[in-house]
């Protein structure tokens, strides 16, 4: 088969690199791609939003299955536009991706399916939003409803900031339409899991758990970003507390979503805090996480084609998902000053001096005459695996000691939490 990867991050290099381990897989095409995916794949440049010059591409070259990595070309309709022309594509819908698009969408579709998640209410009109703040008082959460690179929500521990973020979104108009109208929602309190699951519209296998750290610095200080790293499974979330978010959460959405007449197919990515009185959704993505990918993937036994063949012919039931044993790490490699503005262009060295069982996944690199240079806030997902956490983590950070570029930065406290709870 001929795999077509769209995207150019973390993400994507672990898909492809997934997908050139299968004996089926006979040539990856990434667009755009990125330093890491160039030596798997041939990347091709063309734009992931000109779905015209896309599906040319796939019928010329003859190949057999895109997938989509990132959200903006799923909202936009790239698996539609697909689809209408009978090109095989793995993802959801534009009207499935509004899980993540849009979410006021996605609080709807939970309240009506009685899904465990923050109590919210959404506004139109800036007043009425103010003075809902000002009645519930802090601490409080504002989300602008659209797509806003993460950067849309304020966890606010004071009504001031409550108050200002609610300005920022919906008079300065920060995120433009995406702030047009705003949630707000009960803060809830508790750790952050995230299960990630294949979907075919009807079946739902789920993958195993992972763990984001979303601010900058050690601690869970500092902004939000991308995800400075993650690690799987999280060894102190029980199978029981799995099987309870699939059974009240995942399978119910996915479930509603069908009856709706709009089946979700591709990966669901649930967002979960678990609070005292049980899990509870924070977000839902239409797609695989990132850096999420780049430690779930590399655990996956089962070979991934046919598990994304299976999803795109509504045959998942019929797939085993099997893991293998041990523990993944993925400790992310940015660039001085991101999640603010960084230069570019950096070159790296010490690819080539990884641990056994490390695997570096490039996120924002380029392949020059030079080497591989920066070109990305996040530049290097850099995964350890083991037998246990504790070898996982260190394949990672010894690999990370040995990789150089300027004023790289990146968290000293990946899987921590998971070492506390163990102790
Ligand atoms: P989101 O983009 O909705 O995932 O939100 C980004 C981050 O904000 C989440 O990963 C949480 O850390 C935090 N967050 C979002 N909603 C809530 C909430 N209702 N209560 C507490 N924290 C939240
Ligand atoms: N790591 C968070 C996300 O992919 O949305």
């Amino acid at each position: 088969m001929n795999v077509f990867v769209i995207g150019s991050g973390g993400r994507e290099h672990a898909i492809v690199w997934k997908l050139a381990q299968s004996p089926k897989v006979k040539k990856i095409y990434c667009a755009p791609g990125n330093g890491g995916t160039a030596e798997l794949a041939q990347n091709v440049p063309i734009p992931i939003d000109d779905f015209a010059a896309l599906a040319q591409f796939v019928k010329d070259e003859g190949i057999d299955l895109t997938v989509v990595g990132p959200e903006e070309p799923l909202l936009a309709g790239i698996v539609d536009f697909f689809s209408q022309r009978s090109l095989p594509i793995f993802g959801p819908s534009a009207t499935a991706a509004k899980i993540e698009g849009s979410k006021c969408f996605a609080k709807n579709l939970m309240t009506r399916y009685n899904i465990p998640t923050a109590r919210y209410e959404s506004f139109i009109d800036y007043p009425s939003a103010l003075a809902y703040v000002r009645e519930q008082g802090a601490p409080i959460v504002v989300k602008a409803d659209g797509l806003a690179a993460g950067k849309g929500v304020v966890v606010a521990e004071t009504l001031e900031e409550a108050e200002e973020a609610l300005y920022h979104i919906m008079q300065e108009g920060a995120f433009g339409q995406a702030g047009a109208r705003v949630v707000i929602e009960e803060c809830m309190r508790g750790e952050e899991l995230t299960l990630l699951s294949f979907v075919d519209g009807e079946t739902v296998k789920p993958m195993i758990t992972s763990q984001d750290h979303k601010r900058v610095f050690d601690g869970d200080k500092g902004p939000n970003t991308g995800g400075m790293g993650t690690y799987a499974p999280v060894p102190h979330m029980s199978a029981e507390l799995v099987e309870e978010i699939v059974e009240k959460i995942v399978k119910p959405i996915a479930k509603g979503m069908a009856q709706d007449g709009i089946p979700f197919k591709g990966v669901l990515y649930t967002g979960l805090m678990i609070t005292a009185e049980g899990p509870k959704v924070v977000e839902f993505n239409a797609r695989f996480g990132d850096p999420e990918t780049q430690v779930v993937l590399p655990l996956l036994e089962t070979d991934l084609v046919d598990i994304f063949v299976a999803t795109v012919n509504g045959e998942l039931a019929d797939v085993d998902v099997k893991w293998k044993e041990g523990s993944a790490v993925c400790v992310v490699m940015a660039a001085p000053g991101y999640p603010g503005d960084y230069p570019k262009g950096q070159p790296i060295s010490g690819l080539d001096q990884l641990q056994q069982g490390a695997t570096v996944f490039h996120a924002g690199t380029k392949r020059t005459e030079e080497g591989i240079v920066t070109s990305g806030g996040r530049v290097l997902g850099v995964t350890g695996t083991g037998k246990t956490l504790a070898e996982a983590r260190e394949a990672a950070y010894a690999s990370v000691r040995s990789i150089h570029f300027d004023g790289a930065h990146y968290r000293r406290d990946i899987a921590d939490k998971a070492f506390r709870h163990t102790k």
